[in-house]
């Protein structure tokens, strides 16, 4: 029992829940602020936003410690954005509008950042629903390029972090940094394995060559 509650799992599925606690005592003790609603609403938005670049930094942080393992971490992260990312709509529709429709309908047509929140919303919900062992299993070749969307829910996320913004930059930009970064170091591995296949293909290619000299 101790052994399965030390578990990295269980241990970090306990501590994503924090954030949650945490808001529900500030909740409880009237500590959000002057905008009580609208602090809970930005705040889950903030942690649906740190859970998925936590996610997105698993696979750069594998390859540079050379730790294989850390694959259902990154699975368990990207629930967590979801879940976080459900409690933020779920607090737009029913805490801030009172789900008045026709008022939701209106403030999203007027607002295009929400917009990209929707799109971004729509792929992290697609992804966490085909996170399993099964649906990876039944998905095949399709499960890789349906869960590449994730780079363009990021940027879709931070534009929409961006958009709805009045005041201070500081914190989006610190996350914009961050989400450059992995997304570059994405690329340089990606141009990497290309670069690789490239080289591949011209010795093959030289191999004739070199085969019909030494005859
Ligand atoms: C994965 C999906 C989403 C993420 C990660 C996300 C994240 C965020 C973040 C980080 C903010 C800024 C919070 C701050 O100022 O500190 C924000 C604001 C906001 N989001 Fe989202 N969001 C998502 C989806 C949505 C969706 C689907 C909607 C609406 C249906 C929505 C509605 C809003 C609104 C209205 C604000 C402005 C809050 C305010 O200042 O009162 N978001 N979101």
């Amino acid at each position: 029992m101790l052994l399965r509650l030390i578990n990295g799992r269980y241990v970090i599925g306990i501590v994503c829940l924090i954030p949650l606690l945490w808001l529900i005592y500030d909740t409880v003790f009237d500590a959000l602020g002057a905008d009580p609603i609208q602090a809970l609403h930005q705040r889950l938005g903030d942690w649906s936003l740190r859970f998925l670049w936590l996610t997105l930094a698993v696979t750069p942080v594998q390859s540079v410690m050379k730790w294989p393992g850390m694959t259902p971490y990154r699975q368990l992260l990207g629930l967590y954005a979801c879940f976080y990312a459900s409690l933020h709509v779920i607090t737009y529709l029913a805490i801030d509008h009172g789900f008045m429709w026709r008022l939701i309908g209106i403030d999203i047509i007027e607002s295009p950042y929400i917009w990209l929140g929707l799109y971004a919303y729509s792929i992290v919900f697609l992804l966490a629903i085909t996170s399993s062992k099964w649906a990876k299993k039944r998905l095949g070749k399709q499960w890789k390029k349906l869960h590449k969307l994730i780079y363009s829910a990021a940027i879709a996320v931070i534009i929409h972090y961006y958009w709805q913004l009045k005041g201070n930059l500081a914190e989006p930009m610190f996350y914009l940094i961050v989400i450059i970064l992995l997304l570059s170091f994405r690329l340089a591995v990606r141009l990497k394995k290309h670069k690789i296949k490239f080289n591949k293909l011209k010795l093959t290619r030289k191999m004739p060559v070199i085969a019909e000299k030494n005859n």
